[in-house]
C-alpha cells in the first residue's frame, strides 16, 4: 500500500472554503451518524437496510476500514459539520482498482452537488495518490440520483447484473458503472 496505516488519520482531502474529506475514527460516531444510519429514506437504496445499525457496529465498521490496507472511508464535512460518507475500498493493488461508495446521511444538504464533488475528489485520490487506474461502483436501476452523480463524475455504465437485489419485494438490476483513468481531471 502507497499509505501507511498510522498516516491514515491525517489525510484530509479539501474540496471548497466549506466542503472538505476526512479518514474517520472512532471518535467521528455521533448519535447523528448512527441515525443516519436507521433512516429509511437514506438507507432504502443500500444494504444496510437489512440490519439494524448502533454505535458498537458502526465503531466497529469504522475501526476494521481504518486499519485495513484496502479501504479508505471518509467523512464528507461541510463547515465543520459531519454530513456523510465517501468510501474507496476493497482496492485491488494488484489490478490497480477499487470501489467507490457513498451516502449523504444529512437529507438537508441533498441536491446541492455535495456528493458530486465527493465522488469527484476521491477519485483524484485514488489516481494521482494511490495510483489506481479504475475505479468501479454498482447501483439498484431505481436511485435515479447515483445514476445522475455517476454520470456527472464521468462515469460509463458497463453492465447491469438482471434481478440482482430485491427491492419492495420485487427484483430488480443492479447497475455496475467505471470509471477510467485517463479521464479524470485534477480539480
Ligand atoms: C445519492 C446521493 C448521495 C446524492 O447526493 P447529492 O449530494 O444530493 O448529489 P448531487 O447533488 O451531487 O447530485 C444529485 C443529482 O441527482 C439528481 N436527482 C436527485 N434525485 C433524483 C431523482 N429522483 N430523479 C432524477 N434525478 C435525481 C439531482 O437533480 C442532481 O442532478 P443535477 O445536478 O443534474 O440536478 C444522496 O441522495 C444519498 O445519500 N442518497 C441515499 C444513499 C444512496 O443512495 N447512496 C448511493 C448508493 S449507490
Amino acid at each position: 500500500m502507497i499509505i501507511e496505516i498510522s498516516e491514515k488519520k491525517n489525510i484530509v482531502l479539501t474540496i471548497n472554503k466549506n466542503c472538505y474529506l476526512k479518514i474517520l475514527t472512532e471518535k467521528d460516531i455521533t448519535k447523528e451518524y448512527v441515525s443516519w444510519l436507521n433512516d429509511e429514506e437514506v438507507i432504502k437504496y443500500t444494504d444496510i437496510r437489512f440490519s439494524k445499525q448502533n454505535t458498537i457496529n458502526i465503531k466497529n465498521f469504522v475501526k476494521n476500514k481504518f486499519s485495513s490496507n484496502s479501504d479508505f472511508l471518509f467523512g464528507i464535512y461541510f463547515d465543520e459539520i459531519h454530513i456523510g460518507n465517501i468510501k474507496i475500498g476493497e482496492i485491488k493493488w494488484h489490478h490497480k482498482k477499487g470501489e467507490i461508495s457513498f451516502f449523504i446521511g444529512n437529507k438537508s444538504f441533498w441536491g446541492q452537488g455535495i456528493a458530486t464533488l465527493a465522488v469527484t475528489k476521491v477519485l483524484e485520490f485514488a489516481t494521482i495518490k494511490l495510483k489506481l487506474e479504475k475505479v468501479t461502483a454498482g447501483y439498484y436501476v431505481i436511485n435515479k440520483a447515483s445514476e445522475r452523480v455517476f454520470k456527472k463524475c464521468g462515469f460509463k455504465v458497463e453492465g447491469k447484473k438482471i434481478n440482482d437485489a430485491v427491492f419492495n419485494g420485487k427484483r430488480i438490476d443492479v447497475v455496475i458503472v467505471g470509471y477510467n483513468k485517463e479521464k479524470i481531471n485534477k480539480l
